[in-house]
């Protein structure tokens, strides 16, 4: 608790003789006593000091000891206010307390030791305010860390159940090894994307979990149009599009981040809104989702697959940069093209592999 010896006062009071008379009882007990006569010094004290306590008269020339008080409420809320007042006035005294929240309100002349008593109080007031608002200020900042820590874990445990199902996919053979291995290094070729393209750790979290299954509503898609030589007649093509909101109930149904979702959902959405399912554009396409799209691609043209023979580094991005401002972001086209030889060459070896 406050002991007298270190509350700070601000007296303000038109009465030069009366703050006299404070500032010696005030300052006989102890208090650190600072006293101005006029409203817009008192402002200007406040402006610059830091006080426990804050006595203002009602009736001064210029601003009001209201003002003077809601100043020091505005600039100092640590600090309580003390109203003294010759007037016995309902409506000042109501406004004193409902646009300042006065500690106190005295009536003129007050005997020193009430004065005394009631700065006593008022700065007892002013420490359990700002101890409070330490106090709860620590808690929130421990609660933000709890949270924090939550929220990875939550991301652990998440991204340990996506492994799950995609390895009980492939074990089940619902998924086979070329479809395992593509969603492997689209998820690897986009982590190392969105690394290269400064994206946070939340969005690469969710390319983390959503990438692996970008492609999971596959599953729901006849074979035999996985696995046509040639080209898909217009109502077969419709079929295939359909893994995209398969995929996406699929994942809903898995709980995983809304994040991660957007990769599935998005990943088939083109920069200038020719893609589907809901023709988005540009920067309303989640981010994790158009880094993904970019690798895919890449990672597709570099693979065998039903209806092509892989293609060289070089043409896969010669590929990739024709489609870029029309089906990719050209940010993401651009970090692609941007892979060192190494990582590039990474990239190929993982797949001969
Ligand atoms: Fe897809």
């Amino acid at each position: 608790m406050a002991t007298t010896t270190s509350i700070r006062v601000l007296c303000v009071d038109d009465d030069p003789s009366l703050l006299r008379l404070w500032s010696m009882g005030l300052g006989a007990a102890g208090m650190r006593v600072h006293s101005e006569c006029e409203s817009e010094s008192a402002l200007r004290a406040i402006d610059t000091q830091a006080f426990d306590v804050v006595l203002c008269d009602y009736r001064m020339p210029g601003l009001d000891g209201i003002d003077v008080l809601a100043h020091a409420r505005d600039k100092q809320p640590d600090a309580v206010c003390v109203m003294i007042s010759a007037q016995s006035d309902f409506d000042m005294a109501m406004q004193a307390v409902n646009r300042v929240g006065v500690f106190r309100l005295l009536a003129k002349p007050v005997r020193i030791h009430d004065l005394r008593e009631a700065i006593h109080l008022a700065a007892q007031s002013s420490r359990l305010y700002a101890e409070n608002r330490r106090l709860t200020a620590a808690l929130a900042e421990r609660n933000a860390i709890l949270e924090q820590m939550n929220a990875e874990l939550e991301a652990r445990v998440a991204a340990q159940a996506m492994r799950a199902v995609c390895t009980l996919l492939h074990t089940l053979g619902l998924w086979s090894e070329d479809h395992q291995r593509d969603a492997t290094l689209t998820t690897q070729l986009a982590l190392r994307l969105s690394e290269r393209m400064g994206l946070d750790a939340e969005h690469r979290a969710a390319i983390e979990l959503g990438a692996p299954l970008h492609d999971i509503g596959m599953l729901a898609v006849p074979r035999s149009l996985l696995v046509y030589p040639g080209s898909l007649d217009p109502d077969s093509e419709e079929e295939v599009r359909k893994h995209v909101s398969m995929g996406s109930l699929l994942v809903r149904g898995l709980g995983l981040a809304q994040d991660a979702q957007r990769v599935v959902e998005d990943h088939h959405e083109h920069w200038d809104g020719s893609g589907y399912p809901r023709g988005l554009s540009g920067e309303d396409i989640y981010i994790g989702a158009r880094v993904v799209a970019v690798c895919d691609s890449y990672v597709a043209l570099r693979s065998v697959g039903p209806r092509r023979n892989p293609v060289s580094h070089s043409m896969a991005l010669l590929d990739v940069k024709q489609w870029s401002g029309s089906r990719f972001d050209p940010s993401v086209v651009t970090a692609l093209c941007g892979l060192s030889h190494a990582e590039a060459e990474a990239a190929l070896i993982t797949l001969q592999g």
